[in-house]
């Protein structure tokens, strides 16, 4: 199959939003392939961090962005994707809030943008390829077949947040989660390169009250009308 012909699903929208779960679901039942973004901007804002490098010098994080070897190795025994950062296992040390931050920091750096557009380009294979994301229906995949754009109020993406970081026995506080998660849809939405917006053919799906079963039902649905 020609790789334009290869379906692709967008599913962007801010953090929080519930994308990476539903993304995740939605692949497996579309037996599709998954892109995660935000992994790469996080592995590479991780490893400029353990680098020592300094977080505001585009030409460093273009570097970085360029150099970074990453790789997602699916676990055997059904568990979660691994991400495999220079040959490092950074899975866990990419779930914080701390990486979110970096990888949001570096993310308005064109050259960090240009580096990551073909090995996001690259997950197109078939049969299919959910990409979850930014800017997956606006920059990375404009034609793709389907596109979704999920949102959430800031408070509802807060709590599932700290919900979450809760269940894995992280250290948080609701208020500092709030705050983090409204300073980081203001950077995202206002940088100049690639900002966080809706396709103008995505469709738009309000998940504040809707259970994670409901969404993934919206979403197929985009794919496979009934
Ligand atoms: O989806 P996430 O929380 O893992 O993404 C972390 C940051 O990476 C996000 O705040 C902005 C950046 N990002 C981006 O700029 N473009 C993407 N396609 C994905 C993530």
């Amino acid at each position: 199959m020609p790789t334009d012909t290869i379906p692709v699903l967008t599913i962007d929208g801010p953090s929080g939003s519930g994308k990476g779960t539903i993304s995740r679901l939605v692949a497996e039942r579309l037996g599709w392939h998954l892109l995660d973004s935000g992994a790469l901007y996080r592995a590479v804002g991780y490893a400029a961090g353990e680098a020592g490098l300094d977080l505001s010098d585009a030409d460093a994080m273009t570097r970085c962005a360029e150099t970074t070897k990453i790789r997602f190795r699916d676990p055997k025994d059904g568990g979660e994707t691994r991400v495999i950062v220079n040959s490092h296992d950074a899975t866990d040390e990419l779930r914080t809030e701390t990486a979110g931050a970096a990888a949001s920091a570096i993310a308005v750096f064109p050259g960090v943008r240009t580096a990551l557009f073909d090995k996001q380009r690259g997950f197109r294979r078939a049969p299919g390829l959910v990409a979850d994301g930014r800017d997956m229906g606006t920059v990375i995949f404009p034609d793709a077949r389907f596109k979704v754009f999920l949102t959430a109020s800031a408070e509802e993406r807060a709590k599932r947040r700290y919900k979450q970081l809760k269940d894995k026995g992280l250290n948080v506080t609701l208020a500092a989660l709030l705050r983090e998660i409204q300073a980081r849809d203001e950077r995202d939405a206002a940088r100049t390169v690639a900002p966080l917006r809706p396709a103008e053919d995505a469709l738009t799906i309000d998940t504040t009250g809707i259970a994670v079963a409901g969404v993934v039902d919206a979403v197929l649905l985009v794919v496979r009308p009934s």
